[in-house]
């Protein structure tokens, strides 16, 4: 290669910062079962349309939002590039929005781009290198970036530097290279496989949690006016109650809701229409669907109550474990179904009585 340039071997290569793009939509997980296993291009876009651009649309997350506002002002009275942030938690919860909305409220560009994209270190550095003063980067799946590209990170997130170096054998000399006053955002569904050295150098971390039917509701309510469709508050209220504290699961609901209240009802959507046509979705009561409805069962059912391997679980139901862990199991314990003991993953009482079953003694 012409530039010459090399960078721990490798040799550096700025075609790597195509690899980004300013769309904020890489690295989407699939959190939608009901509609179909992946997110497809149809679906990203509808997310895109649907996704708040500033603090003041994000609702829900009343915490996180406060602070965040404070962290802006603050960076921007100074004059500064924000504190490094991290955000993790269950995918569909608004990681990607958040990173967004931080860029926005900055007034900065963002480029995004994901572990998995950033193979080599010289993609890196061409990443960093092509950043201006005060833009955002956001990687997402943070926590799936090989180990010498982190390394590559470390003096770029503490002291805005790259350490490169320069030629091979006895002539090779390292040259550190500034680096613009950037803001990373990392996003992660898996807090636990970050490095500590990784974790360390984000200023401030945070944690999306599940949102509340109230919140949903909210959601699916601005959702419904930015389409164009017609929603009592009840009914609005339905859907966010089976969309385990998601918005993009509320969202996706609401879109086969409005199919349905226009085919089978006279287009509003109403505490009835959302129920009916939910159910015929195959979402229950609990927004649980046929997957986790499948889970509970096994676990129930043909482990009778038994503490089980999540190996030996993802097995039984021909998934992988990873996305057992990452996209079922949270939302299931949180709702009390599953808990986990040493011993592994185990039924509640609570799971027998929502699959209409009566728990063995002793639960
Ligand atoms: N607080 C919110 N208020 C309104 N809408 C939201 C909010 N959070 C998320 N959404 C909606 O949900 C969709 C999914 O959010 P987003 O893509 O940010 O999730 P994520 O946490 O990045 O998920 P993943 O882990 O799969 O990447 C967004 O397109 C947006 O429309
Ligand atoms: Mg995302």
């Amino acid at each position: 290669m012409s530039s010459g340039i090399e960078i721990e071997g490798l040799v550096f290569d700025a075609g790597a910062s195509n690899r980004t793009s300013s769309r904020g939509d890489s690295g989407e997980a699939p959190a939608d079962r009901t509609v179909s296993a992946d997110l497809q291009e149809e679906d990203l876009a509808f997310d895109r349309s649907l996704r708040p651009k500033y603090l003041k649309d994000y609702l829900g997350q009343t915490k996180i939002k406060e602070s965040l506002a404070i962290l802006i002002e603050a960076a921007q009275a100074r004059g500064e590039a924000a504190d490094h942030i991290l955000f993790s938690g269950p995918p569909g919860l608004g990681k990607t929005t958040l990173a967004t909305v931080v860029a926005n409220e900055m007034g900065a560009n963002i480029k995004t781009t994901s572990g998995p994209a950033i193979e080599r270190t010289g993609d890196l550095a061409a990443i960093l290198t092509n950043l201006e003063e005060g833009d955002v980067l956001f990687i997402d799946e943070i926590h799936r970036m090989n180990r010498m590209v982190e390394e590559v990170l470390y003096p770029a997130l503490e002291d805005y530097a790259l350490d490169i170096v320069v030629g091979k054998g006895p002539a090779a000399r390292s040259i550190r290279l500034d680096l613009p006053h950037f803001t990373l955002i990392g996003a992660t569904t898996r807090t636990g496989l970050l490095t500590g050295p990784l974790r360390d150098r984000f200023g401030i971390a945070f944690r999306l949690q599940y949102y509340t039917p109230d919140e949903l509701a909210s959601i699916v309510r601005r959702s419904a006016a930015i389409l164009e469709v017609p929603i009592a508050d009840d009914g609005a209220l339905e859907i966010a109650r089976r969309s385990r504290g998601t918005p993009r699961l509320a969202n996706r609901l609401l879109k086969r809701v409005r199919d349905w209240a226009q085919v089978r009802g006279d287009g509003t959507i109403t505490e009835d229409v959302a129920a009916q046509a939910l159910s015929f979705f195959e979402v229950d009561s609990l927004g649980l669907d046929a997957m986790d409805n499948r889970i509970l069962e096994m676990l129930a059912v043909q482990f009778c109550g038994r503490p089980v391997g999540l190996g030996t679980l993802a097995s039984a139901l021909s998934e992988e474990p990873d996305t057992l862990e990452d996209v079922y199991e949270p939302f299931l314990m949180q709702q009390g179904l599953v808990i986990r003991t040493p011993k592994g993953r185990q039924a509640t009482a609570r799971a027998y009585e929502h699959l209409g079953l009566v728990a063995p003694e002793g639960l």
